[in-house]
């Protein structure tokens, strides 16, 4: 009869286990029993970047990378895109169900609510030089945000979490926004009450002048959608940083400090940056073969930024929402020239053996930076602009993690390759 469990023998001792398989793992603790003799640790598994190893359980969002789902709390992103607000898909992702109406109607005035930052955050953001990168601003902003709610520190009390978790989702447009007119040398605009989550966001970005400003509802539900999109994605670098942070117990605004440091990276939310630099690098559609030539050829190690994704390996189903409200955006705005350059990189890509071999797709970010760029955002802010909503995801995450009774301080081990015990020698003899 069929169990469920593996039977393993080692041909080094002849010895066989049977560990238990839960959920299509084992678990490599398990595989410690499996030694040599009594001096052995134990076998381990070795998996750098975390390929084949669940970290946590999580309930938070599925993915199926073969089939291109996705879904937060088991609501597929397509539909949560098309009818959902973001701060409706920030409480899904937080409290684990959709909001009544009530429950929306508070949530948002709690979130509108905490939006404003200590004055001080201003003369410290001040104290950044004019070129600084805004994900260098933005992180170091909210890693300090943990010295003005030492509070946060009680990661214990439930409320007490709950109330950094809103700060966190409802700071980061200001903060982001901050680090936008430093880097502008524009003067910070206060946050205001009357406006969307996404309308106040642009207002703090795009006010000059004036006491009103008028957005663009296409631009701002375009907008909107984006954030949607980008709310959450699972165990991905940014959120496993947070995670392996967060478990040495340190206050919420420090380990979400980690995530955007890890977002900042051109692998991982850097990419929308890395796309627009390698569109305007490619400068015409002629050129579009010969860049392809060289991504296949491996010269310079070029990547196709933008194309790939570690779990997805179909397109990715936020690249193809994102498509849509791309042509939205370009309705208002005009076509940036770029797009024809990204179309054709992809309609070359997805007939083309070596990217179709390694199924490689267009992922999130894709499109994401042409869309920011019509918006009128620097490309330097495309980073700024996905960890905003990814907040909502980082905490989300991370209170998963607090209350999970199995997890531990993170401690991976190594395989070490380095010197044999060795003596000191002193200078004059090496
Ligand atoms: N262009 C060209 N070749 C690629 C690309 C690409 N964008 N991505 C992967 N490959 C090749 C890679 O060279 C390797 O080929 P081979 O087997 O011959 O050595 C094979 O495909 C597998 O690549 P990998 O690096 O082992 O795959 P990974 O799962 O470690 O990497 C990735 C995933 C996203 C880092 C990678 O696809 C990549 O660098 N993409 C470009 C950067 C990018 O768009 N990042 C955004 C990711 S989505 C947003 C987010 O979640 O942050």
């Amino acid at each position: 009869m069929a169990k469920d469990t593996l039977s393993i023998t080692d041909n080094r001792t002849g010895k066989s286990y049977e560990l238990p398989i839960k959920d299509g793992t084992i678990k490599t603790a398990d595989l410690r029993q499996i030694r040599v003799d009594e001096h052995d640790f134990g076998l381990m598994g070795y998996d750098p970047a975390f390929l084949n190893t669940a970290n946590c359980r999580s309930a938070i969002t599925f993915i199926d990378g073969d089939k291109g789902i996705l879904e937060y709390r088991g609501y597929p992103i397509e539909q949560l895109a098309e009818k959902a607000s973001y701060l409706e898909v920030a409480y899904l992702l937080l409290v684990g169900e959709l909001p009544n109406r009530k429950q929306l109607d508070d949530f948002v005035y709690t979130v509108t609510h905490h939006t404003y930052v200590h004055e001080n955050i201003k003369s410290y953001m001040d104290g950044f030089r004019f070129n600084a990168h805004p994900m260098s601003m933005l992180a170091a902003t909210v890693a300090a945000l943990s010295s003005f709610y030492p509070e946060a520190k009680n990661i214990k009390d439930a409320q007490n979490r709950r109330i950094q978790q809103i700060r966190m989702v409802a700071k980061m447009p200001t903060i982001a926004a901050f680090s936008f007119r430093h880097s502008m040398g524009l003067p910070y605009i206060y946050p205001n009450n009357d406006l969307s989550f996404v309308g106040n966001f642009l207002a703090m970005i795009k006010k000059i002048g004036t006491d009103t400003y008028k957005v663009n509802p296409v631009l701002e539900h375009a907008l909107e959608v984006l954030f949607i999109l980008h709310a959450d994605h699972e165990q991905n670098c940014s959120t496993t940083a947070v995670r392996l942070v967060g478990s040495s117990q340190v206050d919420p605004f420090s380990a979400i400090a980690a995530g955007i440091t890890a977002l900042y990276g051109p692998l991982h939310g850097g990419a929308n940056e890395a796309v627009l630099r390698m569109l305007r690098g490619i400068g015409h559609v002629n050129k579009v073969p010969d860049f392809i030539k060289e991504v296949k050829e491996g010269e310079a190690e070029t990547r196709l930024m933008g194309f790939g994704h570690r779990v997805y390996k179909s397109y990715d189903p936020r690249a193809k929402v994102i498509k849509r409200v791309a042509d939205e955006v370009f309705e208002v705005t005009g076509k940036s020239p770029l797009l024809d350059i990204a179309l054709e990189l992809e309609r070359i890509a997805l007939q083309d053996d070596y990217f179709v071999k390694r199924k490689l797709y267009p992922n999130v970010d894709f499109y994401s930076g042409l869309i920011y760029e019509a918006l009128g955002f620097p490309s330097d802010f495309f980073t700024v602009l996905f960890a905003i909503p990814r907040t909502v995801g980082w905490v989300a995450q991370w209170e998963e993690m607090v209350l999970d009774q199995e997890q531990k301080i993170a401690r991976p081990r190594q395989i070490y390759t380095g010197a044999k015990r060795r003596d000191y020698i002193p200078f004059d003899k090496r």
